[in-house]
């Protein structure tokens, strides 16, 4: 029996191609895995109204990890257009695979390092070595929402808080609310995650990046979460920043930021930001990690019109490969992987369109395969 079982899920769109980018550094490197696929994505959202079937989810259950391609999400309508007939008009709503799968398996950390490697014609500028933890589970994340607002729920809003009284002359119809739930528990454990990551890699500072300001609840709670887990890192600096502000910082100062920690929706934000610097989507990674499972996916989505095409940047998913080998304590693993990517980056021989190059998703596979 092989030592690991991975869940493979390529998704839909290029999360094949990228998928299949995967394949060729796993078999190179010899991981002991079988690898299982499972049914994700649009299709079955399509065909079934599910686009995680439920044998998926026992699938998942059965396995040490999942690699996780891309899939396609689109809004509400869109969603229901896309239906079978036989499905049409039934109150199925479309909700995305990946963010289920998160708070399914209680992936409550999302990591995302954004790392400028040398020669990359990308990089906004060299040394950037940031990594965001994006609470995964919560938030606005949360898919507590109301459209129309029953008057129940304003009533009971209203007894609380009377800034809702401003909303009255509002029909329910006209009315969306989305609710931002966070717990003390879920901005703990994301913040710990930041300050024993920066211990262990003897990074200087965490910035937390919220808007407390304003948003004096929910951001609130997590400045105020991070100010006491601080405590416990003394070598270690926390800095505060709204996350507008981030933006800027970001772009004007790249180098002065080293491990950010926020919540959900402006991880996802963020996030996005960061990868741009070093070289767009195409080498963002991220590991989705919980107490018991996790998922490893490249935060690009499906890019439907490239589909099957092999033009997209495979690096991102091999960098969540790589993320994958650190989590099955499989370091030597990673650290070559990690070598290839660095060398294939820096000779620059073989890249895709997004570099500048004319190779194939596969070939730039290949290329790192054959310098493991
Ligand atoms: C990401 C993506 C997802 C998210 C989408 C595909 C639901 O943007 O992983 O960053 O919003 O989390
Ligand atoms: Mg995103």
């Amino acid at each position: 029996m092989a030592k690991y079982k991975i869940a493979w899920l390529p998704g839909d769109g290029v999360g094949n191609d990228v998928m299949e980018a995967a394949g060729i550094i796993l078999d190179k490197i010899g991981l002991d895995a079988e690898y299982i696929h499972g049914d994700i994505g649009w299709e079955f959202w399509k065909t079934e109204a599910n686009p995680l079937p439920d044998r998926t989810v026992d699938l998942l259950k059965n396995t040490d990890c999942a690699l996780f391609g891309a899939i396609t999400s689109l809004p509400k309508e869109e969603a229901e257009n896309a239906l079978i007939p036989e499905l049409k008009g039934k109150g199925h709503i479309y909700s995305s695979p990946i963010v289920r799968l998160r708070q399914e398996f209680n992936l409550r950390t999302n990591l995302r390092p954004c790392k400028a490697y040398p020669g990359n014609p990308l990089n906004y500028k060299d040394g950037i070595d940031i990594i965001v933890f994006r609470e995964n589970t919560e938030d606005l994340y949360s898919g507590v929402e109301f459209f129309p607002l029953p008057d129940e729920v304003r009533e009971t809003i209203k007894k609380h808080n009377k800034k809702m009284a401003r909303f009255d002359g509002t029909p329910g119809n006209q009315i969306a609310v989305s609710l931002r739930i966070n717990t003390k528990n879920g901005c703990k454990n994301i913040i710990t995650d930041a300050f024993e990551y920066a211990k262990k890699f003897n990074r200087k500072s965490v910035t937390v990046v919220e808007k407390p300001n304003v948003i004096r609840e929910t951001s609130g709670l997590m400045v105020r979460t991070a100010r006491e887990v601080a405590k416990n890192y003394p070598g270690i600096e926390l800095w505060e920043t709204n996350i507008d502000a981030m933006c800027m910082w970001l772009i004007k100062n790249p180098l002065d930021y080293s491990v950010l920690v926020t919540s959900n929706m402006f991880g996802d934000i963020v996030s996005d930001l960061c990868a741009q610097l070093v070289g767009g989507l195409g080498f963002a990674a991220s590991g989705n990690i919980g107490d018991n499972y996790a998922v490893f996916e490249p935060t690009h989505g499906s890019a439907p019109k490239y589909a099957g095409q092999y033009k997209v940047n495979p690096m991102a998913m091999l960098l969540s490969v790589k993320m994958m080998f650190d989590y099955l304590n499989e370091a030597d693993k990673a650290a070559a992987l990690d070598r290839a990517i660095t060398k294939v980056v820096k000779e620059g021989k073989v890249r895709t369109y997004d570099m500048g190059g004319k190779n194939t998703s596969l070939e730039v596979a290949q290329e790192v395969a054959r310098n493991i």
